[in-house]
């Protein structure tokens, strides 16, 4: 029998990740808006792979007999250029990382091994995420100080 503190990860889990798959659907149409077809398509296969966490947590809370509820959405952060976006979508995964690192935590003090696993798993990918982001951002800056100094 699964606590109500796990059911109360789950769902703070289900409300980032609805929310990370409103974000990045967001950024994918202002980087179409702004004519960048290729990070719009990124952004597109991002909020994907957030949807697919989604489904996750959605079929574990249904073997627990519980409904989805994501009720908390964060605002959509964005901004007027592409490293604001992706300023704002490190800080998205950042969130997700400690919230998943927590649940994980305190799944394996109450030896709940399934639910460990499950969110020991996410935050393995949502760190990847945040690395990714970090990586690209580094990029551009580099990419932005050349252009600085030619
Ligand atoms: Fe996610
Ligand atoms: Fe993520």
């Amino acid at each position: 029998m699964v606590g109500p503190r796990v059911l109360g990860y789950l769902g703070r889990a289900m409300s980032h990740e609805m929310s990370a798959v409103q974000q990045y659907l967001t950024h994918a149409g202002l980087a179409r808006l702004w004519g960048l077809d290729d990070v719009a398509e990124h952004f597109r296969r991002e909020a994907a792979e957030e949807q697919e966490h989604a489904e996750r947590l959605t079929n574990r809370m249904l073997q627990l007999g519980a409904m989805p509820n994501a009720s908390q959405l964060t605002p959509v952060r964005a901004g007027p250029s592409l490293i604001e976006l992706l300023e704002a979508d490190r800080l998205l995964e950042l969130r997700a990382v400690d919230l998943y690192r927590e649940a994980a935590q305190y799944c394996a003090q109450i030896n709940d091994a399934e639910d460990r696993a499950l969110f020991h798993a996410l935050h393995d990918e949502e760190l990847s995420h945040a690395r990714e982001i970090e990586a690209w951002l580094d990029r551009l800056r580099r990419e932005y100080a050349q252009a600085w100094t030619r």
